[in-house]
């Protein structure tokens, strides 16, 4: 099995991801094209640009994963596309790309779940065994789940409004950041958690959210609504009009930073009692999952991680670039769908993508 030969593609949102990886998970040839700064400057992803800009990418992203493995396609044993959730018109490249490839070659194809794929990544650095619980973070969702095998999931939270990444993507936007000399390439959470750096986030108080409701959930759109309330009394007390930069940025970006942090850890160290109550992770070392682009945030992983020390679970992340969105672990996936023969579909089924 080690070696089989898996190709990933991604494009369930703004990055354009391929991979060749063998059955052992090593990295053969990798390839990203990532469009932040195209909707950076527009002020969030339009979904017939993204579209536009996969379509542009694909080909050459694919190609380069390959040529930088020295497969040839003939020599692949697989093809591993995302087909959901994400959004419909770039899901819909990645496929129809993947599709046509799979014909053209006659490869056998593993539709891929973007999440199970965040949530299985650890797997290829970290010989975990399941059950684990699994923290996803991201632009696009936030959940709270037991990973009990490959595709067997049991959700235990999920975001009720918005999700983390996107919420700081709003609030960044609204900070106007793209306009500090420091901000202008970063997407919003990084944008945010480097200005917090220099902040004091005592100055500022927000509610973490969701305090009376006893479950797993996450709500961020009530928080995101408290900080533009505060940003809207700064400018007015400032005399500063929309659009122009703060002088207490750095203490917004760090209040706000600090809430959604405490919001994490307070739902998590939850889910994990109820694990506990209720015998779902193993008793010798139970583990803790954090993936998706917000993972890659430090204040947010320092949090978790009092979390999981206090309650006796290892706290797993994998390196930033594994956490945000890429082809390595939509092949990944691939990888252990394959092994154990989940999911694998012959050339010509016609498969369809599904945002939601
Ligand atoms: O997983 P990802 O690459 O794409 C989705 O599936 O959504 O996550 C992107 C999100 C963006 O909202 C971005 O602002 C956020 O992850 N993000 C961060 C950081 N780096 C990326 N949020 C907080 N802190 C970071 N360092
Ligand atoms: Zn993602």
């Amino acid at each position: 099995f080690c070696s089989r030969l898996i190709l990933g593609i991604e494009t369930s949102c703004d990055d354009t991801g391929a991979a060749v990886l063998d059955g052992k998970g090593a990295i053969l040839g990798e390839s990203l094209h990532s469009q932040k700064e195209v909707h950076l400057r527009a002020g969030g992803i339009i979904p017939t640009v993204a579209q536009h800009l996969h379509r542009e990418n694909i080909e050459r992203v694919v190609q380069q994963a390959l040529e930088r493995s020295g497969v040839e396609p003939s020599q692949l044993n697989a093809v591993a596309t995302t087909v959901k959730p994400g959004l419909a018109l770039s899901l819909g490249v990645g496929l129809e790309f993947s599709q046509r490839f799979v014909r053209q070659y006659n490869k056998p194809f593993i539709p891929i779940h973007h999440m199970e794929a965040h949530a299985l990544t650890v797997r290829m650095l970290h010989p975990i065994a399941f059950p684990f619980l699994v923290l996803l973070i991201s632009g696009g969702h936030s959940l709270l789940a037991v990973a009990r095998g490959i595709d067997d999931f049991l959700l235990l939270g999920y975001t009720l409004d918005e999700a983390p990444g996107d919420m700081l993507d709003k609030v960044a936007r609204r900070l106007s950041l793209i306009k500090h000399p420091q901000c202008f390439t970063l997407s919003g959470g990084q944008a945010i958690e480097l200005l917090a750096k220099d902040g004091d986030r005592l100055k500022f108080s927000f509610r973490t959210p969701m305090g009376q409701t006893h479950d797993c959930c996450f709500s961020f759109a009530g928080l995101r609504n408290q900080v533009t309330m505060t940003i809207m009394k700064q400018e007015a007390e400032e005399g500063i009009e929309e659009g122009t930069l703060l002088p207490c940025v750095n203490d917004i970006a760090a209040a706000t930073q600090h809430t959604v942090a405490t919001h994490l850890a307070k739902r998590t160290h939850r889910a994990i009692l109820f694990c506990k109550a209720n015998g779902l992770l193993p008793s010798s070392s139970p583990t803790l999952v954090l993936s998706g682009g917000v993972a890659s945030n430090h204040y947010i992983r320092k949090a978790l991680n009092i979390i999981a020390e206090t309650t006796g679970l290892c706290l797993l992340c994998p390196p930033a670039k594994f956490c945000t969105d890429n082809g390595v672990m939509i092949a990944w996936n691939g990888v252990e769908r394959l092994r154990e023969g989940k999911g694998i579909l012959p050339p010509h089924v016609d498969v369809c993508y599904e945002p939601k």
